[in-house]
């Protein structure tokens, strides 16, 4: 067996290899993630760049088993930014600065709301002269609408496969036709080929997944070519069905580490693409989006949604910052990463490098 370092040095990876890099410990671990942030300095710079998230409803017509806004779940309190406090909202993040937001909300895909995205995409661009570059988090559609959406001015999509173990997707998704993980990897495609700046991610710890299954969706990042990934640790959620299986998870310290491990092993394998130092990992450790950033991670969201709203989004138990405003939000996030010896990229679109060096190929933007 190769020690950590050896593997480190090396310029391809085998599967083997990513399992011993995902389940070391002590120096070793600490060694992988140095590496990671080290790789991220050489090839992508030292910035952090901020996305202004907007989580401006939690409607949703899914009905996911780890999520604690699924529509079953009788217990939330329903609601939806009017476009007049989305529109505030993007401007809030123009004024900081932060070159980008983040559109999210559960998935709907009746026609009334996906004109209402196209509307408010338009109404941003506008409002902001282009200044933004806008992210949209909104599930799986038809491919007409992800069009429709690029065209009006949004560049990038986030669409998380959530594991790419098609057996475990169907344990932790009904199997209602409505939860099929080949239409979600289909979605992905399209978005990729429409020209969108494409990014995926999994959960981590869920109940059942091995250290195999982890390796296999570092893979399938690198062989999809995935431009950005948002990974966090699974966490429990007591009004969903997943609760159920809580005795069968990994410790919280582990899966907190594990993700980590998983945040160091893919800048490793993939050293320019973004990397979001996702806010589930400060649900557990109060400097946990400081350590995605010191084991390789590039990009922190913010979120941005009107504090009133915020203690209505849970999608896992103890989401941190839900009392807080948007105002706390950035002061307090700024002083974080100066704290983990990194800088902000403010003005700043904070492209993928991944993606601007496969844009070449794709339609004009
Ligand atoms: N724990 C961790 N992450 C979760 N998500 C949803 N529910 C949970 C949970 N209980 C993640 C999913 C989804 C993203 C928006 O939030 O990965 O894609
Ligand atoms: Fe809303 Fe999964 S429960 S998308």
């Amino acid at each position: 067996m190769n020690t950590i370092s050896s593997i480190l040095a090396q310029s391809s990876f085998s599967e083997a290899d990513l399992e011993q890099l995902l389940t070391c410990e002590g120096d070793q671990m600490q060694l992988l993630f140095d590496t990671g942030k080290k790789i991220k300095e050489i090839y992508i710079g030292n910035k952090i760049y901020f996305r202004g998230l907007i989580e401006f409803s939690n409607i949703c017509h899914k009905d996911c088993y780890y999520c604690g806004i699924r529509r079953s779940n009788r217990l939330v309190n329903r609601f939806n930014l009017t476009d007049q406090e989305i529109l505030d909202a993007a401007h809030f993040a123009d004024e900081c600065n932060f070159g980008s937001i983040v559109l999210q909300s559960g998935e709907i895909s009746s026609s009334s709301f996906t004109h209402r995205i196209t509307n408010l995409i338009s109404q941003i661009k506008h409002q902001t002269n282009g200044r933004l570059r806008i992210t949209l988090s909104l599930g799986e559609q038809a491919e007409s609408v992800y069009k429709q959406w690029y065209q009006a001015g949004a560049h990038r999509y986030l669409l998380r496969i959530e594991t790419t173990n098609p057996e475990l997707y169907s344990k932790i998704h009904p199997s209602d036709g409505a939860h099929d993980f080949y239409r979600r990897l289909d979605c992905l495609h399209a978005l990729r080929a429409i020209g969108f700046q494409t990014g995926t991610g999994v959960m981590i710890g869920l109940p059942s997944q091995t250290i195999q299954d982890l390796a296999h969706d570092l893979l399938f990042f690198e062989q999809f070519g995935i431009d950005m990934v948002g990974m966090g640790p699974y966490l429990k959620h007591s009004q969903t069905p997943l609760y159920a299986l809580r005795n069968e998870l990994l410790p919280i310290e582990q899966r907190f580490n594990l993700t980590l491990k998983m945040i160091a092993t893919l800048r490793i394998l993939m050293k320019d693409i973004n990397i979001a130092a996702t806010t589930a990992l400060q649900a557990i450790d109060p400097f946990g989006r400081e350590k995605g950033i010191m084991a390789g991670a590039n990009v922190i969201m913010p979120n941005i949604t009107p504090g009133l709203y915020r203690n209505d989004y849970l999608l896992y138990e103890h989401k941190p910052c839900t009392d807080d405003e948007p105002a706390q939000c950035r002061g307090c996030l700024e002083a974080r990463v100066v704290m983990a010896g990194s800088e902000i990229g403010y003005g700043d679109w904070g492209d993928s490098f991944h993606f601007v060096g496969r844009k070449k190929n794709l339609p004009d933007s």
